[in-house]
């Protein structure tokens, strides 16, 4: 079983935020090789970046309490699904930072992204692929993106994202991507680990 972390990548009060999330994380419930643990960055109370040494030079250590117990549960999981709202055609600063307060717990892990918006997040989740790829870890193809139609028909119209086949379609893309990329890292990365300790 994969251990993926469903991070909520925003925080204001009435986010849309908390509808893709359940929704994505209802189709992770439906496989039997993936196990969610929701990262609600509500409740990480991480700090706004302010190390006085960058993470590549302290080991990847973090000298606020709040950064290390983020690395560790970043470090505890196996990949990554992030939803992604789209603030002023870039990510939300509060994921960003999600991402600046981990470093080696990123490395050789999956990443995949949910956006959302005018054009479905993407041009916010294509500065965060950028992101992930300096973690060293591997964005996935495969995302979900729901654009105005969509994001209209269930602000406005009481609709689910379970009316629209081609998000449906494509979350179910997404997580396989994402499963056959974690559990290929994963092995890679066990290996590797047991390739040290012979
Ligand atoms: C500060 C701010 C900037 C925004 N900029 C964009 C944008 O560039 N592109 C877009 O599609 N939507 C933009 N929006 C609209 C958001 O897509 C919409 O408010 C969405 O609900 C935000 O996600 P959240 O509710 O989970 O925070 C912006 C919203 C805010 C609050």
């Amino acid at each position: 079983m994969l251990k993926i972390g469903l991070i909520i990548g925003s925080t204001r009060p009435n986010r849309f935020a908390d509808i893709p999330a359940r929704w994505i994380a209802e189709g992770a419930r439906q496989r039997t090789d993936l196990a969610l643990t929701v990262l609600d960055l509500r409740e990480q109370h991480l700090p706004l970046f302010d190390e006085p040494v960058p993470p590549a030079r302290a080991n990847g250590t973090y000298s606020r309490p709040e950064a290390e117990t983020w690395r560790h549960k970043i470090g505890a999981l196996d990949g990554f699904i992030a939803t992604v709202a789209e603030y002023n055609h870039g990510p939300t600063a509060v994921l960003k930072n999600a991402f600046d307060s981990a470093f080696h717990e990123w490395k050789r892990k999956p990443v995949a992204f949910i956006g959302y918006g005018g054009v479905g997040g993407a041009r916010a989740i294509e500065q965060l692929r950028g992101v992930a790829i300096e973690l060293q870890m591997a964005p996935i193809k495969h995302e979900v993106n729901i654009t105005m139609e969509p994001f209209l028909g269930i602000v406005q119209h009481g609709k689910a994202l379970d009316d629209y086949p081609h998000l449906v379609r494509a979350r179910e893309a997404l997580l396989e991507d994402l499963a056959w990329w974690g559990s290929a890292l994963k092995a890679a990365r066990d290996g590797q680990q047991s390739a040290v300790a012979a």
